[in-house]
């Protein structure tokens, strides 16, 4: 019989020893080259038929350039789901590695390059398949979903994939047929999922270090100084913070709502690249940050993942010259993190 403690995952901590990357934001260009790059990287797009898919967290010079180039900016979903119904023979995806690597899952054939293969997730780092591969074993009677956030050989080992905009409706379907849950590897996200669905759902246990920061307290204390706002939360966030959220969603569901909603003025929890987009479709309301800064917190991380923003111009012109940073993923590994990825994508499909 399973004892409760068989039942804790083991919870992962980063290893200290790993170094975010040291400055974070857009480096100090000099005068006259943030246009040439501009101009340097339209063409080299045309010229190599490929095509820029940028993440909301990134660069705003990025997310303008896939604008404007017939690219995408768009959450991890709509991210994995662009490469497949759009022409170009090289993806360039800005973002980190898991999102290079879910295009390079579902588009084989197609050459996927990324700025930086450098740029990581706390969610992925705390996931690795050594410790998470044994712990599926251990629960033969749970089918395994993973967060997007995750290395191809933990896509691999699952029954499903999911990203936060349909983790909570997949999780709503198996329950309906009757199937417990593993799920890794964000706990907080789990969390919610698990009292959105009433699903039984096993959480691993990592984090997402800018999401975990955002702080109640001081986010309650900023929503009774403007009554009138809305709180918009990705769910990511802990489960004190999402209590306080109008709205719970990725962050194109954040945009949407922020568009959508009557109020004028929006207290945001999630990645403050967002704003971009976010002003974009609702130019007349006020944006706001949660706060992030306090007890626990390091300025590495506040509502700014410092991986996202290791994509920029430079590195981004660099690899559309040369070609280097190349999303490899070995064919087996590949074929069975396909089977799980493309299970998400048909299911919205179906869903319409
Ligand atoms: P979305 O799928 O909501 O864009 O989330 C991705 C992510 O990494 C959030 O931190
Ligand atoms: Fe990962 Fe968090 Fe950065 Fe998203 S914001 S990529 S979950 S570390």
């Amino acid at each position: 019989m399973t004892e409760p403690s068989d039942l804790q995952p083991p919870h992962i901590t980063l290893d200290p020893s790993y170094p975010l990357p040291g400055s974070i934001g857009r480096p100090d260009y000099a005068p006259g080259e943030r246009d040439a790059l501009i101009e340097e990287i339209r063409e080299l797009l045309h010229e190599k038929d490929a095509v820029l898919v940028a993440h909301y967290y990134t660069d705003e010079d990025l997310q303008m350039i896939a604008d404007a180039t017939g690219g995408t900016v768009a959450d991890s979903l709509e991210m994995a789901r662009f490469g497949h119904s759009h022409p170009a023979s090289t993806l360039v995806v800005a973002g980190v590695r898991f999102m290079g690597e879910t295009a390079k899952i579902l588009n084989p054939e197609k050459r996927v390059l990324m700025p930086t293969l450098e740029a990581e997730c706390s969610l992925d780092l705390g996931c690795p398949p050594e410790k998470f591969i044994p712990f599926c074993d251990a629960h033969p009677e749970r089918t395994v979903v993973v967060y997007a956030n995750t290395c191809a050989e933990v896509k691999a080992r699952a029954d499903w994939v999911v990203t936060s905009s349909i983790a909570v409706d997949v999780t709503r379907h198996l329950h309906a047929q009757g199937k417990k849950i593993l799920w890794a590897p964000d706990r907080y996200l789990g969390d919610y999922v698990r009292r959105v669905s009433g699903a039984d759902m096993l959480l691993w246990q990592a984090s997402c270090i800018v999401h975990e920061r955002f702080k109640a307290a001081a986010l309650k204390n900023l929503a009774s100084q403007y009554p009138d706002a809305a709180v918009l939360v990705h769910p990511e966030s802990p489960e004190s913070v999402i209590a306080l959220a109008d709205v719970v969603g990725s962050t194109t569901q954040l945009i949407n709502a922020a568009k959508n909603l009557p109020n004028q003025r929006l207290i945001v929890a999630t990645d403050n690249g967002i704003f971009y987009k976010m002003k974009q479709a609702a130019p007349d309301k006020i944006l706001m940050e949660a706060p992030s800064a306090g007890e626990g917190a390091t300025c590495e991380s506040c509502a700014h993942c410092p991986w996202m923003a290791m994509n920029h111009l430079r590195n981004l012109a660099e690899v559309l010259r040369n070609g280097k940073n190349e999303i490899h993923v070995p064919e087996d590994i590949g074929r069975r993190a396909r089977k799980a990825t493309q299970r998400m994508v048909d299911f919205v499909a179906a869903r319409g």
